[in-house]
């Protein structure tokens, strides 16, 4: 079995060989993110490929153009709750190699030509791999100058400044997570030791006193050996996302659930997961830099932190519903029964699959009291979602 991406491997050894012991969440963050030989970073290889059939993992996006269209139909309520700004910014993080972008923009430009011709896009994306995929894919919209434009990261957007939708999916799940454990010492974290020519695991004091601060607020009724995971990364988005927003609203899809349940005593084994040639393995020490990991997403969290920027919960629901409230059914009127297009979009509702564990928050700010198509069904209990708090 490999170790992975020889040159990443000895960067990160080295990492460990000279300071000891470094936290999971800095290990994933440099099998994924390190400036040159990240997984999502390398611009030596065909790095948008990794998202796809023939990649490591597939997204909607690329199982159907439908969450795209609804996507620009609940875009365009969002602008006429927001009385139709000039601009309506839309900025999409982590839109990886820009289909579902490509999916909005040519349904705004055939359905909703009023917003269209108001649309700023703002992509965000922190792999100039992935920036140059989405380049290439989005050049159809390039020649209107205004429409869309890139940006390095949140902080080159000033504060207060945007009127419209921020928008993601699947971001959070790619963030780098803290891994804990409940030991016979009690809370303690996993960190990555370099031994004998491998990476290894072992348990040690929480890495932080903000980590201890989080899980003082998810506390729980967990035993000894429980494994979870922390993204904190997430709660520094959701805080710096909510800041940039003068007025709209904040969209983020992405597979997870409320603390209630992420933290709930019968997820023993937390859900760290790692993604190669679509199979799916719990080793982070195999093929490191050459395979996807991820985590599933503290909704909670993220409310609790956009509640703490002055943003309200417009509501919380799972995909399924989220596409059923804006007419997913009328969009697929005219596909014959058995055409593949028809499977595929099926796909996305599916109660046991795509449609239940890819769940959809939606914030806003300065709307009042606004309705949304999207939120019409929501199969959750609003309490359950912000009993927790971040720290
Ligand atoms: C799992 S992919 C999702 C891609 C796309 N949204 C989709 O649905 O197909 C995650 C994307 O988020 C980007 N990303 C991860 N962390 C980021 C950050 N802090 N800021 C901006 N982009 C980030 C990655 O480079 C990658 O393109």
């Amino acid at each position: 079995m490999s170790t992975g991406h020889p040159e990443l491997v000895a960067a990160i050894a080295s990492e460990v060989i000279a300071s000891g012991p470094i936290p999971f969440a800095r290990f994933m963050e440099l099998a994924l993110y390190h400036p040159q030989l990240g997984y999502y970073m390398r611009s030596s290889e065909p790095v948008a490929e990794r998202i796809g059939w023939k990649g490591d993992f597939y997204t909607s996006s690329d199982v159907h153009p439908i969450l795209g269209h609804a996507l620009a139909k609940q875009a365009e309520q969002m602008d006429r709750l927001l009385g139709q700004p000039t601009p309506f910014t839309l900025v999409e993080m982590g839109p990886g190699k820009g289909l579902l972008a490509g999916h909005i923009l040519s349904t705004c430009q055939r359905d909703y030509p009023a917003l269209f011709h108001r649309l700023h896009y703002i992509l965000i994306d922190r792999s100039p791999a992935m920036r140059e995929a989405q380049r290439i894919h989005l050049a159809p919209w390039l020649q209107r100058p205004d429409l869309i434009t890139w940006v390095d990261d949140l902080a080159s957007i000033p504060p207060h400044s945007l009127t419209g939708l921020c928008l993601s999916n699947e971001l959070i799940d790619s963030f780098p997570v803290h891994r804990i454990q409940l030991t016979a010492h009690g809370l303690e974290e996993l960190w990555v030791d370099y031994r004998d020519g491998r990476f290894v695991e072992c348990h040690k004091p929480l890495s932080s006193d903000r980590l201890a601060a989080h899980l003082r607020h998810i506390g729980s009724d967990w035993t000894e050996g429980y494994r979870t995971e922390v993204n904190l990364q997430a709660v520094d988005w959701m805080t710096q996302m909510a800041q940039r927003l003068a007025r709209g609203f904040v969209l983020t899809i992405d597979y997870g659930h409320t603390a209630q349940d992420l933290y709930s005593i019968d997820r023993k084994r937390g859900t760290f997961l790692c993604y190669r040639h679509h199979a799916v393995h719990e080793n982070p020490f195999l093929h490191v830099g050459e395979q996807d990991m991820t985590a599933h997403v503290d909704f909670s969290s993220l409310a609790t932190a956009g509640e703490e920027q002055g943003l309200q919960t417009t509501g919380f629901t799972n995909q399924m519903s989220f596409l059923m409230g804006l007419g997913i059914e009328q969009m697929l009127t005219g596909l014959s029964q058995d055409s593949p297009e028809l499977t595929a979009a099926i796909q996305l509702l599916k109660p046991n699959g795509m449609g239940t564990t890819f769940k959809v928050l939606v914030q806003h700010k300065a709307v009042p009291n606004p309705k949304l198509d999207g939120l019409q069904y929501q199969p959750f209990f609003r309490s359950a979602l912000t009993t927790q708090s971040a720290a």
